[in-house]
């Protein structure tokens, strides 16, 4: 990711140059979904949120507003809530406004994104004390001073958890842990299984926005990491992975093609894919055990009325061992 805006000799952040070359060169190809998100990729993203085959902001969305009295009572007012992420302009006003909070702190690394989005909530909430931290929140951040003596509530919706390898949410979820304190509650959104119909078409849209979302990964490694990738030559397949309990993201070879990056040369042949993204579905037992793993107590659970999507209340847990 770009925190700090680190660019190598040829302008490209290296991070994004290291995973790319090491991804290409491995038996089952892959990129990981954290380059999908440059502008073009932000905005493919939003667009997906409006499709009607993407239930998963709806679902959440329908959430937090039928349920703003129960999180009141459950979480209660004065809490500072520290947002994951730049923040949704739909769904965080509707967590702010259910709970009177005394502090609203978003986490994100992009800097751009972040005070966008902070001096947005900061109209829409006049009076309510906001602190944005350009910083990696898959590490331990340092919260602000002003916030230290308020009661914390972290807020990480859109399953976006979904995104990572179970090591990889785990880490996550300790980290959270680290940030936010012992006592502190976590609300976090989690997209559940269903129908592989219905999932596959969520992440493989008629409008093929998705398609789209996925193929600009490579036009973003041709502009910026010297690629001539031949973009026309590969479809978008989603796939659900039983096993895992994950929708995965390919990008499909259609033939055998050659192309390189940064003067590396790689080679498809006709089928083969590269692995784009993972999303996660989970079901009460593997995000009750997912959120146990990484330190935290489930306390509470909603879903939408169609039972597509969670929103999990837990309690970041005293360390405590057998039984
Ligand atoms: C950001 N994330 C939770 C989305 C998801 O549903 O996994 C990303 C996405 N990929 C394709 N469509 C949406």
């Amino acid at each position: 990711m770009t925190a700090l805006a680190v660019r190598d000799e040829a302008g490209a952040d290296p991070a994004f140059r290291a995973d790319v070359l090491t991804g290409l060169a491995e038996r089952q190809k892959a990129v990981p979904a954290r380059w999908f998100y440059d502008d073009a990729g932000s905005r493919l993203f939003e667009d997906i949120t409006r499709l009607p085959e993407y239930y998963p902001t709806r679902a959440e969305t329908e959430i937090l507003r039928a349920r703003g009295g129960e999180f009141a009572a459950l979480i209660g007012p004065g809490r500072a809530v520290v947002e994951f992420g730049s923040g949704s302009s739909l769904k965080t006003p509707l967590l702010l406004s259910a709970i009177a909070p005394s502090a609203y702190v978003p986490l994100d690394i992009s800097g751009d994104f972040l005070r966008a989005a902070a001096s947005d909530l900061a109209a829409k909430f006049p009076g309510l004390p906001v602190y944005p931290v350009e910083a990696d929140f898959m590490r331990e951040v340092a919260l602000p001073r002003e916030v230290e003596g308020l009661p914390k509530l972290g807020f990480f919706p859109g399953s976006t958890i979904g995104n990572m390898v179970p090591a990889t949410a785990t880490d996550l979820l300790r980290s959270m842990r680290e940030t936010l304190g012992i006592g502190a509650l976590l609300l976090i959104g989690m997209d559940l299984v269903k129908e592989p119909a219905t999932l596959i078409a969520a992440y493989d849209d008629a409008a093929g926005v998705t398609a789209a979302f996925n193929r600009n990964l490579l036009h973003r490694i041709n502009r910026e990491l010297g690629g001539d990738i031949p973009v026309e030559l590969f479809a978008h397949e989603a796939r659900w992975n039983d096993d895992y309990a994950r929708i995965e993201m390919h990008l499909v070879a259609d033939g055998e093609f050659s192309f390189s990056v940064s003067g590396r040369r790689f080679t498809m042949r006709a089928g083969e894919t590269i692995h784009t993204e993972n999303s996660h579905k989970f079901t009460r037992r593997t995000s009750n055990m997912l959120l146990q793993a990484g330190g935290w107590e489930p306390r509470a659970r909603w879903t939408d009325d169609a039972g597509q999507f969670a929103l999990i209340l837990a309690e970041a847990a005293p360390p405590r061992s057998a039984p």
